[in-house]
């Protein structure tokens, strides 16, 4: 930003105030749309200043609860502290911060889990009422209002509209030279207004690189100078290397049988410990001018683009570890024509990953032979995170692939199961699974073939007599052969875990 200051807007100069003044234009009962995704972008301290009043009020016995929502999920200084203070009626969408995943699992907060891709729409409708304060972190603030968005874009273009009140906080510590790596689509529209969207390559640029802002409406800008906050993910382990390198043989095959091309199609990475070491086994392959349609760069994704594996990558968020992020602000300069952030109904508006051929790599929680996934819960009841981007990729992708561990907690959980305990993604959305066993590409398969080729590939062999001994008899003994179950035993696993703590018989 030519000139140096980052609030060059004089009138919102002038409104900069503590962090403390800023919070107190949040009233009991307000719905709060906060900026942040992936630990990326969230506002560093109107939401701590809010928890202390949220606190302060509490300790005098009056209540005090907001609604919140946000990109996706955020930090402690955002969730957690909020949760800490008790202070969140309902949240909504993705979160994964273990103080709100305690509470919402204690049944003391309500949790909306909704695709990502629909929020903004949701937020328009009005049914989830009205948006009364936003609370949006940005990079800087142009001469003539226009804000320069910072490490993520998540809704806030929707927030800024709809909310009745603005709070802005403005980070220096964000690069400078995020400028110009934003595009900002205002097209959108409710039915029946909406157009096809003029985007047909991962890198187009269809908007503006800035946030609109409607200045009447901004009560109070505070300044900040703090980091976006993640922790770096391990680095891959010896399962995860298995389930990349399946990944890649498959991703080889395909283009060797000519059903992809060469430089494949745009990339889509999830979130976890095993998306991540498939991005590291893909900056070790021969694929080369690859690009990506996805939602979060994290840092092997950053490693791809500076490599050249990646040639282009649209995502919402940046998603970094410490160090990376650390890296990537001291060159922020060198990627902007290599990294578009979009508002995420568009990084992940299912129009466009079903127009680009998306090719969908997410972790799951667990499996049944049919194909079904469960990407959220655990024993069918305990939110673990949420679907986030998941099924707005999978359903839409030109192939979907769910990837996990075949096993957790040590082997005392199989994450193939006869039924699962909850779904996310149906059979019909599910195309390959990956564990480290093998993979089952399940394109083509009617549901005993496919249950045949998921026991075989993918489960565990302590469990793998097990699924086969489950099949043959269900497929003597169901009350139908299509898609062969013994309902009274189907979840069976599930209870004998919650029992006796392995979902090994005993
Ligand atoms: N039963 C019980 N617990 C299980 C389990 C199962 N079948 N599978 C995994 N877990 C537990 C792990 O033990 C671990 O628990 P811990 O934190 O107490 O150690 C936790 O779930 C995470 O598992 P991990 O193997 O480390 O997987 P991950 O980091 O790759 O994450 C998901 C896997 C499914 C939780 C994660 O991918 C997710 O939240 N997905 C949904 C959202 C999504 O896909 N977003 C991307 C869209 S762009």
């Amino acid at each position: 930003m030519p000139g140096g200051g980052r609030i060059q807007h004089a009138g919102l100069a002038r409104k900069v105030v503590p962090a403390d003044a800023a919070a107190a234009h949040v009233r009991p009962g307000d719905t709060v749309g906060m900026s942040g995704f992936t630990g990326a972008g969230y506002p560093k301290a109107v939401p701590e200043a809010l928890a202390r009043r949220i606190s302060s009020a509490h300790a005098a016995g009056e209540p005090f609860r907001v609604n919140v929502w946000t990109g996706a999920s955020t930090a402690p200084e955002l969730d957690g502290v909020l949760a800490a203070a008790d202070g969140v009626d309902l949240r909504l969408p993705y979160q994964s911060d273990p103080v709100t995943r305690q509470k919402i699992n204690a049944g003391e907060m309500d949790y909306l889990d909704v695709h990502l891709s629909h929020v903004a729409q949701l937020a328009w409708e009005g049914f989830l009422g009205p948006l009364d304060v936003a609370v949006v972190e940005v990079s800087g603030i142009t001469p003539d209002g226009y804000l320069v968005p910072s490490s993520s874009l998540g809704n806030n273009k929707t927030w800024l509209d709809r909310a009745d009140r603005i709070v802005l906080e403005v980070n220096s510590w964000q690069s400078a030279d995020l400028e110009g790596m934003h595009d900002v689509y205002y097209g959108t529209a409710l039915p029946p207004g909406r157009r096809p969207i003029p985007l047909t390559a991962p890198g187009d640029r269809i908007g503006i690189p800035y946030l609109r802002c409607p200045l009447d409406k901004v009560v109070a800008v505070v300044e900040t100078a703090a980091p976006d906050r993640n922790t770096t993910l391990a680095p891959p382990d010896e399962t995860s290397r298995r389930i990349s390198g399946h990944l890649l043989e498959f991703l080889e095959h395909e283009v060797a049988r000519g059903r992809l091309p060469a430089d494949l199609l745009p990339l889509q990475s999830g979130v976890g410990n095993v998306a991540n070491a498939v991005l590291a086994d893909l900056g070790a392959s021969r694929f080369q001018g690859l690009s990506a349609f996805t939602e979060v760069i994290q840092d092997g994704m950053l490693d791809l683009l500076r490599s050249g594996t990646v040639a282009i990558a649209s995502a919402t968020a940046f998603s970094l570890g410490p160090q990376a992020a650390a890296e990537f602000n001291a060159a922020a300069a060198e990627f902007r024509d290599r990294i578009v952030l979009r508002p995420q109904e568009m990084s992940n508006h299912p129009e466009l990953v079903r127009r680009l051929g998306v090719l969908a790599m997410n972790g799951m929680i667990e499996a049944d032979i049919y194909g079904n996934v469960n990407s959220t819960h655990l024993m069918g009841s305990r939110i673990q995170n949420g679907i986030g981007g998941s099924g707005d990729f999978a359903r839409n992708a030109y192939l979907s692939f769910f990837l996990s561990p075949s096993t957790a907690k040590g082997g005392a959980i199989s994450a193939i199961l006869p039924m699962v305990s909850h779904i996310d993604h149906t059979e019909h959305d599910v195309h390959v699974l990956v564990t480290e066993q093998g993979l089952a590409d399940l394109r083509g398969l009617p549901p005993r073939k496919r249950a045949r080729a998921v026991i075989a590939h993918c489960a565990h062999p302590d469990y793998r007599p097990l699924l086969e001994d489950y099949l043959e008899r269900a497929d003597r003994g169901a009350y139908g052969r299509h898609t062969p179950h013994l309902l009274g035993e189907a979840l069976s696993w599930h209870t004998r875990f919650l029992e006796t703590g392995t979902m090994l018989p005993g």
